[in-house]
């Protein structure tokens, strides 16, 4: 199989690669700042149409104010850090979550890096923000349901199709990554999981180098991804046609 387009990641691990060395947890969250930076540039390097991760989740509020506060101020450093980089590598950015949520300046600077990117046709890089993958489903239900109420419909109106449409993200990933060791979903992306391959990762997320990306990604290439089929109807056909076929939701599967 050909290499995922689309790839997502829980990007875990940082406390604890930075308490088995003795430091602040600050210091894992800097150094997965690193290793997000080696990320993207791989990706682009492999030409993975998507990379999606997860920043910080609708959860990780109930983390010390301490802890959260940094997190803010390393996103919106290394947001600005990395500007010139991502433009130069033609990477569009995109982000899904509640950002209303945080302060302004924070917002602005999400807009204003979203809009500045908008005309990079290379990798996507979709950056989950106060995301959580319920409250994205029941939101996607409450603008369908505004929708289908003007338009005078009935719940019959309601479709996977109707309902993907108003989700923060509508493209499905085709392999996800999770470091850290942990056995999770961790509230990710659930609608969009349903058909993605899994690969969790012991190495914390500062320790995910090239060489564990390439592991993850020589997984997914030898699988064989079925979308509830059999393997001799896949025969002659494929996987961008039965990801296609999945995709419309006229696949029963
Ligand atoms: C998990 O480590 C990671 C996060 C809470 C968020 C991801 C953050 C980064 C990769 C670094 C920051 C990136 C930006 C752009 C700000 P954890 O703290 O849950 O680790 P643990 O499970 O070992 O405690």
């Amino acid at each position: 199989m050909s290499l995922p387009a689309h790839v997502a990641i829980v990007m875990d691990g940082n406390g604890r690669w930075a308490k088995n060395k003795g430091l602040p947890r600050s210091a894992g969250h800097k150094a997965g700042i690193d290793a997000l930076r080696a990320t993207v540039r791989h990706s682009v390097r492999r030409g993975i149409k998507i990379l999606t991760v997860y920043v910080f989740s609708s959860e990780n509020w109930q983390r010390p104010d301490a802890e959260v506060g940094l997190l803010i101020e390393l996103f919106m450093a290394s947001l600005n850090d990395e500007m010139d980089e991502l433009n130069s590598n033609n990477v569009r950015l995109k982000f899904i979550g509640d950002i209303s949520a945080f302060p302004d300046k924070l917002q602005e600077l999400v807009c204003s890096a979203a809009r500045n990117t908008a005309g990079n046709g290379g990798l996507q890089l979709v950056i989950a923000i106060n995301y959580g993958g319920r409250g994205e489903i029941v939101s996607a239900c409450k603008k369908l349901f505004i929708e289908l109420h003007a338009q005078g419909r009935n719940a019959a109106d309601i479709t996977e199709q109707a309902l993907r449409s108003h989700l923060d993200l509508p493209d499905y990933p085709d392999l996800f990554i999770r470091t850290g060791g942990e056995l999770r979903v961790s509230n990710f992306l659930l609608w969009q999981l349903a058909y993605t391959e899994m690969y969790f990762s012991d190495v914390y997320w500062p320790d995910f180098d090239t060489a564990e990306f390439e592991r993850a990604l020589a997984s997914y290439v030898r699988r064989q991804r079925r979308f509830g089929r059999t393997s001799e109807q896949l025969v002659g056909t494929s996987t961008n046609a039965l990801r296609g076929i999945c995709r419309d939701g006229n696949g029963k599967v």
